[in-house]
């Protein structure tokens, strides 16, 4: 798909509610608490670098949740490159890119802000982007517009000698981090305890780890280890399908709603679907559930997708007749019940562009995407679900001037903010990422 850049700034409209204040580090077993309120905020658009320096998500939808520790923190950005115009950086960015020609290939994420987008030479979902760049041998370098567990996976996919960039440290996933790998041997090892490890006589497996691309190499590693899998939130029910067939149960982490919405979609009960809290003991979970589980739901969300709400649906509803509205699957359950259609960005994006002229959506997904859908297809209605419009704060710490820092930088020679995984924990997470690449997505499927 060719990249598309739009004029609109896109922050415009996000209505200010609070002043940004950086989060205190936490410990390394991320305290969960719910959802935010709607706080949310317009710089993180304009400077990044001002929350890099402090631990924290910064304003956003993700600004109240619980750091990782030691999370990446982006070390100072140099003032040129702060204090530049957007007219100076585009010229930087471009002459750059032409300089390093097909030397470099950049990704972007369909949640990344336009004015990066626009530079990108693949756009699509996490699942699209860890393929993309294999499809580019001749590059060196993939410098990857979109969040650390994305970059972390192109470094393992990728060949040794290419490297892969993330052009501001910062830019975590909150989710993500809110599934540790001691946290997760720490519910393996009480599994294992109460579910024993051996096969059934039909060769089935107590339990098979499945983790959400949403995660750090280290969980992938787990899963390649124990027998298990990664998936995207365009497979999932593939993965899960697979899955089953080599086990009685599934542990699946860190997103309990993509999990849940699945398996809901697949005919299981919520009855065997408890969810482990990490800092609960024995997860809060009974050894009667653990037992009867089909799916162990790790108790982790995105704080994006969680300000979606069924009154929202019901409001769009009294609003536009007619409305379709399509969520992601990380959205909850009861929204995913109350929405017409639930998949992937990519699913969203396809979903829209076969639908007929003047069809009218409300959308449950990340407003970068959602804005650049209604300037695409101005022959809908398209608007976002939550009239407060808070973006995911860690997929816009990728500013410009981080893009144009980190492209100067190559054609000088320097590769700053190298994503490395050592290659012990990349040889295991690769067999959980290969049988994913293995099993065909199901094109376009919804998780419901
Ligand atoms: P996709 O897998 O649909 O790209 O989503 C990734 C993500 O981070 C959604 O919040
Ligand atoms: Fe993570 Fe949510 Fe942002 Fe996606 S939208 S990168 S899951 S915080």
């Amino acid at each position: 798909m060719p990249p598309v850049a739009l004029s609109d700034s896109s922050l415009q409209l996000i209505q200010l509610e609070e002043q940004p204040k950086n989060r205190q580090q936490g410990n390394s077993r991320p305290a969960l608490r719910s959802a935010p309120s709607s706080t949310c905020s317009s710089a993180l658009a304009e400077a990044p670098w001002l929350f890099d320096a402090e631990p924290g998500y910064g304003p956003g939808a993700s600004m109240d949740d619980p750091m990782r520790f030691p999370a990446p923190r982006q070390p100072g950005l140099p003032a040129e490159y702060r204090n530049a115009s957007a007219e100076e950086l585009d010229q930087r960015i471009r002459r750059a890119k032409r300089a390093l020609g097909e030397r470099l290939v950049i990704l972007g994420h369909y949640y990344q802000r336009d004015e990066i987008v626009q530079y990108a030479d693949f756009i699509g979902d996490s699942f699209q982007l860890a393929k993309a760049a294999l499809t580019r041998p001749r590059a060196e370098t993939i410098v990857f517009c979109g969040v650390h567990f994305m970059a972390e996976t192109a470094a393992m996919l990728s060949r040794p000698d290419q490297t892969v960039i993330l052009p501001n440290l910062a830019a975590g996933c909150s989710m993500a981090d809110m599934a540790d790998l001691d946290a997760v041997t720490d519910c393996w090892e009480q599994l294992t305890e109460l579910l024993g490890e051996g096969a059934d006589e039909a060769g089935r497996l107590p339990v098979i780890p499945v983790t959400y691309m949403n995660s750090s190499a280290s969980l992938k590693a787990f899963c390649g280890e124990h027998g298990g899998v990664v998936c995207t939130s365009s497979n999932a029910r593939t993965v899960l399908e697979w899955a089953f067939a080599r086990g009685r149960r599934v542990l699946f982490f860190p997103d309990q709603h993509l999990g849940r919405n699945t398996a809901r979609a697949m005919g299981i009960p919520l009855s065997q679907m408890p969810v482990w809290n990490p800092s609960l003991p024995g997860g809060g979970v009974t050894a009667e559930e653990a037992r009867e589980a089909r799916v162990l739901l790790w108790h982790g969300y995105c704080s994006v997708h969680m300000r979606f709400t069924v009154e929202q649906i019901a409001a769009a509803r009294r609003r536009y007749s007619g409305v379709q509205v399509i969520v992601h699957p990380e959205c909850t359950m009861a929204v995913v019940d109350a929405a017409d259609g639930v998949g992937s960005t990519d699913f969203i994006v396809n979903a829209i562009a076969a639908a007929p002229a003047g069809s009218i959506f409300a959308v449950g997904t990340e407003i970068n995407l959602v804005r650049r859908l209604a300037a695409q297809h101005p022959q809908h209605t398209i608007f976002c679900l939550d009239s407060i419009v808070c973006p995911c704060s860690t997929m816009y710490r990728i500013h410009p001037s981080y893009l144009a820092w980190v492209l100067e930088a190559l054609e000088r020679g320097e590769a700053l903010n190298r994503i490395t995984v050592p290659e012990t924990t990349a040889v295991k997470a690769r067999l959980a990422l290969e049988a994913m690449l293995e099993l065909a997505p199901k094109a376009r499927q919804g998780a419901a």
